[in-house]
């Protein structure tokens, strides 16, 4: 097998496996922005991917798709359960998206997380060149970092985090800490979305390990001496040209005027989500149908298109979360749509990038209200494709895009009565208004996109290399 310098290791691989024209199963880029934001930056490099193929036991070997390595990491029904929906969903997602549902302790998942860990570092020990350069993507494989330093002592290892890292409080909670730490420390950059996640890592550090920090830097010992370890945010971004270039295709253009036109006279307020409850759809519904339980709108002033792309179904509290949006959804339609006009048009699907951006274009008013979110890259996408600059965006203050996207609309979305204010200033804001805070959100996404973060992390870890290479033993 060919080794690669630069080796990405995540959950999923960048594609899935579909049934072919002939009914053999064929591989497909997948249309996640994990992928997206990575392609960019393998692109010009001797790359390979590690990650798991999204069936259960499919034991495939390894192979070359779009000029890169692919790994795929089998995993049992079993370890699935436990790793995947157990540890990864039902322990880590909650706790860090700060106990919004209740995280439950297992020890048989925990079991399950490290050995599925120790399968992911093998695989990247195994594949990557001398010297090279191994990149861990997000909270499934937090321990992968040590594990493969553990392997090869050679190779400078990155490590981002895509979702919040908690405050000290609460992730003290975690019976497996300690461990959790050492094994991210085990990176030579730890990358987060916020500021606010760095200081939290960092504060958890120096309250359970004792390691000093600096600025930037976490002192870990290491033998005798210490190893440098950076910490800090390196805030995500999507591939902005693409999505303009989507925004400008006739057809994709004619699709929007298309559902601007079955909407009528109606504003249309979009929401585009995983159907999962850190997202806020629950109290973007309350607000909404409030409004029309008040006569502050009717169906025929507004319509709500809501996507909820269907997630995590083997999970609990996903079930149940589902079980309540469409409840809610049925009831508000049942109460104030109108044979002409449907209140909410609640689509339980994932749609291909062109439908989304079709509906994007179409939006009168973004709503993203989650009740905390590592970055929330709809957002982004929404503000990209507003190449008039119309277009309000309702964000979330827990939201990591809020740091940089400070002139949307900010809203506490446990505050439905503030909610219902945005809302309707959304609806009604002065055009020259929008165009006002649409500018500076759109300079903002298209000087950082997805290319220049991408540059920035391997900027540092460049700079590591060099440091090592002048044996000042970074
Ligand atoms: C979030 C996580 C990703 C994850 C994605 C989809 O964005 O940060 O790591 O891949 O959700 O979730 P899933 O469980 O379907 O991979």
């Amino acid at each position: 097998m060919s080794r690669a310098d630069l080796v990405v290791v995540a959950n999923r691989l960048p594609v899935d496996r579909v049934e072919g024209p002939d009914g053999e199963p064929v591989w497909r880029r997948s249309p996640g922005g994990l992928v997206t934001a990575l392609e960019q930056v393998m692109q010009n490099l001797d790359g390979a991917w590690v990650g798991w193929g999204g069936k259960a036991d499919l034991d495939v070997e390894p192979f070359e798709f779009d000029g890169n390595l692919l790994v795929p990491v089998p995993l049992s029904t079993e370890h699935l359960r436990d790793y995947y929906e157990g540890f990864s969903n039902g322990t880590i997602w909650p706790l860090y998206h700060d106990v919004i549902a209740a995280p439950e302790f297992k020890r048989s998942w925990w079991d399950a997380y490290v050995t599925v860990n120790r399968r992911f570092a093998a695989a990247a020990a195994e594949v990557v060149a001398e010297g090279g350069f191994v990149w861990v993507q997000d909270y499934q494989l937090q321990l992968v970092p040590q594990m493969v330093r553990a392997l090869r002592s050679d190779v400078t290892i990155g490590y981002f985090h895509h979702i919040p890292f908690p405050a000290y409080a609460l992730f003290a909670q975690l019976p497996w800490r300690a461990q959790v730490l050492q094994g991210l420390l085990g990176a030579d950059v730890v990358g987060f979305q916020r500021v606010a996640d760095a200081g939290n890592f960092q504060r958890s550090i120096r309250r359970l390990l004792n390691h000093p920090t600096k600025g930037d830097t976490v002192q870990v010992p290491d033998g005798d001496g210490s190893r440098l370890v950076i910490a800090k945010p390196y805030p995500i971004s999507i591939d902005a040209e693409h999505f303009l270039e989507l925004a400008r295709r006739p057809d994709i253009i004619a699709r929007a005027q298309a559902i601007r036109e079955q909407v009528g006279s109606a504003k249309l307020m979009l929401g585009v989500d995983r159907l999962d409850y850190t997202k806020g759809i629950r109290h973007r519904l309350k607000a909404y149908g409030e409004l029309l339980a008040d006569g502050d709108i009717s169906g025929h002033d507004a319509t709500l298109v809501q996507v909820a792309s269907p997630s995590r179904p083997g999970v609990e509290a996903y079930q149940d979360l589902r079980d309540e949006i469409e409840m809610t959804v049925a009831r508000i339609n049942g109460d104030y749509s109108t044979v002409e006009n449907t209140a909410i048009r609640y689509l339980h699907q994932g749609y291909p990038r062109e439908e989304m951006v079709a509906l994007y274009l179409a939006a009168d008013v973004m709503l993203v209200t989650a009740l905390r979110d590592g970055m929330n890259l709809v957002a982004k996408e929404y503000v990209a494709v507003r190449a008039d600059n119309t277009g309000v965006l309702v964000l979330s203050e827990f939201a990591g895009a809020a740091d940089e996207l400070g002139s949307a609309l900010l809203v506490n979305p446990h505050d439905i009565e503030g909610m219902k204010e945005t809302m309707m200033r959304a609806l009604e804001m002065p055009v020259a208004e929008q165009a006002r805070r649409m500018k500076t959100m759109r300079r903002k996404v298209l000087d950082n996109d997805v290319e220049k973060w991408g540059r920035t992390f391997l900027a540092d870890i460049d700079e590591l290399r060099r440091r090592r290479a002048d044996g000042e033993g970074a």
